[in-house]
């Protein structure tokens, strides 16, 4: 229960939920291979196509024309933007209409597939049925109060893997009832995307005017907020419309990113950017290649002499409101990605009202099976929503030090558990944590800490 209640906001392990609860028993109660939670609008209210899944994972491994294209030497900042730059056209044949024109877009025609075992969920989790979204966690007004945003907002996001990394998820699930967890290893040159969309129009925040328009299947923020508080609700999704904001690239280029295997780089929405569509719009925010764990034992996780981090370039001429929610330290982290957290209580006991508390390769590396520890720094492996009180180590002590230390992928995070590493990989961690509930194999409970 702690598990699923602890990870509902980010979707997909919510799954893990309603399986422990409605399981008579593992084989009639899901499909590992749906396309999504089968909840569906009124046939007379959404005319469009639904998504289907692609799990026709390819039978051959083949080489990466990414690694071809990239110039074979370890990033730096100098070197971060053209790679950023070369790494958006290379993808742009096969993902431009993903944004701007997604319900004709399927994952089959271009060559992006799926994971299994992350479809089902009650109305607001799992994935819905007509762009097969997750739906993310509430972001709060205060966090986007200077560039205008004046309600809470959601995210609802998209996630695809290339022909190399579904490679991986082929041998990962060759069975789908008994994965070998022991064996996440993505293949150099594998690519994963998410594109994230949220939930404000223009007039409620500006900087999404002329970003592209989707639409899902899901509650309205409201009701979501309602739930937060604690109350009883019972769901009731809608064809909510939203603006493609935030748009993900990683690679497993162990060349580039030779300490923890990956590139994390993400695009944000420009409006003031030129271009033909908003595929054009979407601008670098930034790169990140390690935790910068040099300056993890500080206590504002940055270089004592004045430096910049090594290990993440921000770009000078990225949209300001992306700047408002990088991670600790300036590290990498984008504006859906709720790493500024409210109302944090250290274990010291002092409050902090606002803190940047992760970043995309600290928080991606918590993935383990079992899932066991927390994806931000914290002691307790609940995860609440944003404002509510939310436990976490001192900045920059060896607790908090542990989340910003760069690791291989096959290095668990909490290796004295006997946990193995998956590679970054956060969806193949929730995916595993429902194989786990759904055979009954729940992971080993953590104390809790209780901190109101
Ligand atoms: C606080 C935690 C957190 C941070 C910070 C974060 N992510 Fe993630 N990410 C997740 C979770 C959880 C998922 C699983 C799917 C979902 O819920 O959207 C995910 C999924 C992904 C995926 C799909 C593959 C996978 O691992 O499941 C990509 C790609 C991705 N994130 C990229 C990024 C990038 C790039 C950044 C930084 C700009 C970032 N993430 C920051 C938590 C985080």
């Amino acid at each position: 229960m702690q598990l699923a209640s602890s990870i509902c906001r980010w979707g997909a392990c919510a799954a893990a939920l309603s399986l422990q609860l409605a399981l008579p028993s593992v084989a009639t109660a899901a499909d590992p291979f749906a396309s999504n939670n089968g909840i569906y609008p009124a046939p007379s209210s959404w005319a469009q196509p639904y998504r289907t899944a692609n799990f026709a994972y390819p039978q051959q491994d083949g080489p990466s024309a990414w690694l071809k294209a990239t110039s074979g030497q370890p990033l730096s900042t100098a070197t971060a933007p053209a790679y950023v730059m070369a790494l958006k056209r290379h993808l742009e044949p096969s993902l431009r209409k993903m944004i701007e024109a997604p319900e004709a877009w399927s994952p089959a025609a271009n060559g992006w597939y799926d994971m299994p075992w992350v479809a089902q969920g009650d109305a607001e989790n799992g994935r819905e049925p007509i762009l097969g979204s997750f739906t993310g966690q509430i972001v709060l007004k205060r966090t986007f109060a200077a560039s205008g945003l004046k309600v809470d907002l959601q995210n609802h996001t998209v996630i695809y893997y290339d022909a190399t990394a579904a490679g991986t998820l082929r041998k990962l699930w060759a069975n789908p009832m008994r994965p070998d967890r022991s064996g996440v290893n993505f293949a150099e040159g594998a690519i994963i995307v998410k594109a994230g969309a949220v939930s404000p129009t223009p007039a409620e925040w500006p900087v999404v005017e002329g970003a592209a328009t989707w639409t899902v299947f899901r509650p309205p923020v409201s009701q979501v907020v309602a739930h937060n508080q604690g109350k009883a609700v019972t769901w009731k999704p809608e064809l909510t419309p939203l603006r493609a904001l935030q748009f993900d690239i990683i690679v497993k280029d162990k060349v580039a990113s030779p300490q923890t295997g990956w590139v994390f780089i993400t695009y944000i929405h420009d409006k003031s950017a030129p271009g033909r569509g908003a595929w054009d719009k979407l601008v670098p925010l930034g790169a990140m290649w390690g935790n910068d764990p040099d300056f993890a034992r500080q206590p504002d996780g940055r270089d004592p002499q004045g430096g910049p981090l090594r290990e993440t370039w921000i770009n000078p001429d990225a949209p300001r409101y992306g700047l408002a929610t990088l991670g600790w330290g300036g590290r990498l982290s984008g504006p859906i990605d709720v790493s500024e957290r409210h109302n944090v209580v250290l274990t010291n006991g002092k409050v902090l009202k606002t803190t940047r508390a992760s970043s995309c390769l600290s928080c991606h590396g918590t993935a383990q099976s079992p899932f066991i520890s927390n994806l931000y720094p914290s002691p307790n492996r609940a995860f609440p929503p944003d404002g509510s009180p939310f436990p976490m180590f001192e900045p920059g002590s060896t607790q908090w030090a542990k989340w910003f230390a760069n690791r291989s992928g096959q290095q668990p995070m909490d290796a004295h558990v006997g946990s193995v590493g998956l590679d970054y990989d956060m969806l193949v961690m929730f995916a595993l944590s429902n194989v786990e509930a759904a055979t009954g194999n729940a992971p080993p409970a953590l104390p809790r800490l209780k901190a109101h």
